[in-house]
């Protein structure tokens, strides 16, 4: 990644929040709160005590944002959160090297990794500490994270470069606009989704990233015999999302018709699966191909 890009990375970022912030539509009432605070158990900031229009979208404070396009409806709130110094400074030392931009439009795999390889696309990596261990553990795969929340991009990227790991990318961006703009048709050999923002309450239910429109999308991106895999700790999420995968033309169930998966060895617990086990959850699994 070039230091043009990192240049690029900032204005564009900006102007497209202001666009986000002129629309009423993008931005959801402070009533979404309490419903989101599982979003910054992630890293431990507080959630309740920044209520209405800033509670859900912080991009204005951050100095480093996340790029994302105008839309009715969010799958996530962007918050302040607590940034280290580490994750702040990761973002000048390591994001020319791991980064990518959402507005640097179609991908293509073998420049970026300068190889060619098996691709995987990770969506909401939270902190992204498993993200970066099944990226070590499968240094024959590219792998590639998009994630909205800033402290836990740069963690990962400065994780990575401690790490020397060099088979991952990021986008600190909305998946639904990178897999729209950047992620070319039929591209992907894995797409995995774990432990999505659950959105309790029946009303914010539409938030939920797992939505038909949102699974045909990663659909087309998955090449032919490529694997879905999705999990929740929230068991009528788990039904919502068997429901959406069972009655999608194309995909088949590797487990049986409406039936979870075991849990695949490739997939490390991950930091909210063990917040969820602690409060008694369970975990759902789920695998189809394509
Ligand atoms: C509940 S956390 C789970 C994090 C991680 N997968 C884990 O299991 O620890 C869900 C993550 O998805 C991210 N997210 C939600 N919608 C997103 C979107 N449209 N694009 C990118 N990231 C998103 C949130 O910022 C949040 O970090």
């Amino acid at each position: 990644m070039s230091h043009e890009s990192l240049e690029k990375f900032g204005p564009v970022k900006k102007n497209v929040v202001e666009d986000n912030l002129e629309s009423d539509e993008s931005i959801m009432a402070g009533a979404e709160e309490k419903d989101a605070a599982h979003t910054n158990e992630l890293d431990g900031s507080q959630v309740d005590s920044a209520p209405g229009k800033e509670a859900d979208d912080a991009s204005e404070e951050l100095e480093w944002r996340p790029e994302y396009k105008k839309k009715a409806i969010r799958s996530y709130v962007i918050r302040a959160g607590r940034m280290t110094e580490g994750q702040k400074n990761a973002f000048s030392r390591c994001w020319p090297q791991y980064g990518l931009s959402l507005f640097d439009g179609s991908i293509d795999y073998t420049e970026v990794f300068e190889r060619e390889a098996p691709t995987v696309l990770e969506v909401g990596f939270g902190m992204g500490a498993s993200l970066l261990q099944m990226a070590e553990a499968e240094s024959d795969k590219n792998f590639i994270g998009i994630e909205v929340h800033p402290p836990g991009v740069g963690r990962i990227i400065n994780c990575a470069r401690e790490q020397e790991v060099g088979n991952l990318k990021v986008y600190m961006a909305d998946a639904v606009d990178v897999l729209t703009d950047c992620i070319p048709d039929n591209s992907l050999d894995r797409f995995q989704l774990y432990f999505p923002d659950p959105w309790h309450k029946k009303k914010h239910n539409k938030r939920r990233i797992v939505q038909r429109e949102f699974m045909a999308l990663v659909q087309q991106k998955l090449r032919v015999g490529g694997l879905i895999h999705l999990a929740t700790d929230w068991h009528e999420y788990a039904e919502h999302m068997m429901e959406v995968m069972s009655t999608m033309e194309g995909l088949t169930n590797c487990a049986g018709e409406y039936l979870f998966a075991e849990k695949p060895d490739f997939r490390p617990t991950t930091k909210f699966e063990t917040r969820g086990e602690k409060l008694g959850h369970g975990v759902w699994d789920l695998l189809f191909t394509k």
